[in-house]
């Protein structure tokens, strides 16, 4: 495939390799080889087998765990795509980490996004693509042009082909009431929020804003970390009379407890993506992994011909 920018050429770090992969059987176009070694200092190498020279790079690098030895791991690659002088550069990056710390809430602690979103560009990356930032407005911490996608046009699709026509779509907390609201319409079915609210430094009250008495219910996130967020929600909703509880999140952060969480809620479905590998122990039988790999491999091949990603989306950005 040659464009403007030269020819693709895939790069895939360490962080969601079988991503990669299947994102490059999407595009026929292999995964170009290369070497990453950790020295036993802990410096990492990266080095291509390849020339690049005038070609149109893109390197696929979730960052989860191990979420800071991922983040270091795509620096040190975008240098050495950067110095052996492609055409552009494009970061993939499916789930992007420290996207929550995001604002100074506090006195005296960092935004740590906007850090990552610098060190990013200074790095090599030229544009970025990315899937459901944790708040979309961390695209202006970008100073290079990206693409911030959304898993939920997938998740949708599969909440669509359910057909659950009498079931409530429930944002898990208020931060996330507005991309819940898009599902809700997309599916045709009426929302719900849960409101979280601090009544002391160690207690929280939770509200349920909406109906959901003999409905089933899909309980929405961005992403479940160590599964808190969920566990109250589906606690909520089963105490104001739901039926069956459906969860539907983009990234599956799953740190501890998150998956003895899931496991103990009788949930009917958790459906989630692959934009974090998740481990065969983590993989419960109620889980359903929808993969972003057609979605990130067709923006991929809209960006190297130039052509509008936003097409891919217009069914469903038609209620934002
Ligand atoms: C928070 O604003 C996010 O949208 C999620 O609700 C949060 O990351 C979930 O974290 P946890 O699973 O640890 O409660």
């Amino acid at each position: 495939m040659m464009s403007a920018h030269g020819k693709i050429k895939l790069f895939s770090g360490t962080g969601c390799p079988d991503l990669a992969e299947e994102i490059s059987n999407y595009l026929n176009v292999p995964l170009s080889g290369r070497d990453i070694v950790m020295f036993p200092n802990e410096n990492i190498f990266v080095k291509l087998h390849e020339s690049i020279r005038g070609q149109d790079v893109f390197l696929i690098q979730t960052t989860s765990s191990p979420v800071n030895y991922n983040i270091m791991e795509m620096l040190v690659f975008l240098d050495a795509l950067k110095r052996a002088s492609p055409d552009r550069i494009t970061v993939v990056i499916p789930y992007l980490a420290y996207a929550r710390s995001d604002k100074k809430d506090q006195p005296r602690v960092p935004i740590t996004a906007r850090l990552i979103a610098d060190i990013i560009g200074v790095a090599g990356a030229d544009r970025y693509i990315t899937l459901d930032l944790h708040a979309d407005q961390i695209q202006g911490f970008f100073s290079i042009p990206g693409d911030s996608l959304t898993a939920f046009s997938i998740l949708s699709d599969h909440f669509r082909e359910k057909q659950l026509n009498d079931a409530v779509v429930v944002a898990s907390d208020l931060g996330f009431a507005k991309k819940a609201r898009n599902l809700a319409a997309e599916l045709e079915l009426p929302l719900a929020l849960v409101e979280k609210r601090r009544v002391s430094v160690s207690t929280e009250a939770l509200t349920l804003v909406g109906e959901v008495e003999g409905h089933d219910v899909i309980i929405v996130d961005d992403e479940v970390g160590t599964g808190g967020t969920m566990r109250n929600a589906v606690q909520i909703v089963r105490e104001h009379g739901a039926c069956d509880v459906f969860l539907c999140f983009a990234h599956a952060v799953l740190s501890p407890p998150a998956v003895d969480i899931l496991a103990d809620l009788n949930i009917r479905e958790i459906v989630t993506t692959n934009s974090i590998p998740i481990s065969p122990e983590k993989r419960l039988p109620n889980m359903v992994i929808l993969s972003v790999a057609d979605l990130l491999g067709e923006v991929i091949q809209r960006v190297h011909e130039g052509s509008s990603v936003g097409e891919v989306f217009r069914r469903y950005h038609r209620y934002k």
